[in-house]
């Protein structure tokens, strides 16, 4: 297993429209969990292929995850798509590993149906609530190249932007 390096906006990559996952090969099996050590490295509670550098429709998540304890629930989802979502919002404060130490507060459905392939290939469906619920609908849109600032207004969405270009900058110089 290995560390992913985590690219961060303005990367073009994480706008892209990430390819579907047509086999699952020993490399891609190998990729997740290279993702899911990656994502508890961080630390973070989800994690997008493209988050990586590789735009194809892969997440791992575990919204399980406490501090005072090392019980891991990981879920690996390839391919998902978002089947049905509840009229009910709930609100959560999301940050990204993409925008380090930037937070939001963001509107989403409170429960969504998920249809996936697990980490075999097999067709399933998952009904996703609480921070899971979120958490998922934040990486689905990864796979769209849709960031959770997409949510925010314009105003503070290109002061984010600006602010992260600027240091990005400074790196490379
Ligand atoms: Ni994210």
């Amino acid at each position: 297993m290995a560390l992913k390096e985590i690219i961060t906006i303005p990367d073009p990559v994480l706008r892209e429209n990430c390819s579907p996952i047509e086999d699952i090969t020993p490399e891609l099996k190998t990729l997740m969990q290279d993702m899911l050590e990656t994502m508890y490295d961080a630390p973070g509670v989800g994690l997008a292929a493209p988050q990586i550098n590789i735009p194809i429709r892969l997440i791992v998540m575990d919204a399980a995850q406490k501090e005072d304890s090392d019980e891991k629930e990981p879920i690996i989802m390839i391919n998902p798509k978002i089947l049905s979502s509840s009229d009910d919002r709930s609100v959560y404060e999301e940050g990204c590993l993409s925008i380090p130490e930037y937070f939001a507060e963001i509107e989403r459905p409170a429960i969504v149906k998920v249809g996936y392939l697990d980490e075999e290939g097999k067709e399933q469906e998952r009904d996703c609530e609480g921070l899971l619920g979120t958490v998922v609908q934040h990486e689905i849109d990864h796979l769209d190249g849709v960031l959770f600032i997409d949510y925010i207004s314009k105003l503070r969405r290109d002061r984010v932007i600006k602010k992260f270009a600027k240091a990005k900058k400074v790196i490379t110089i």
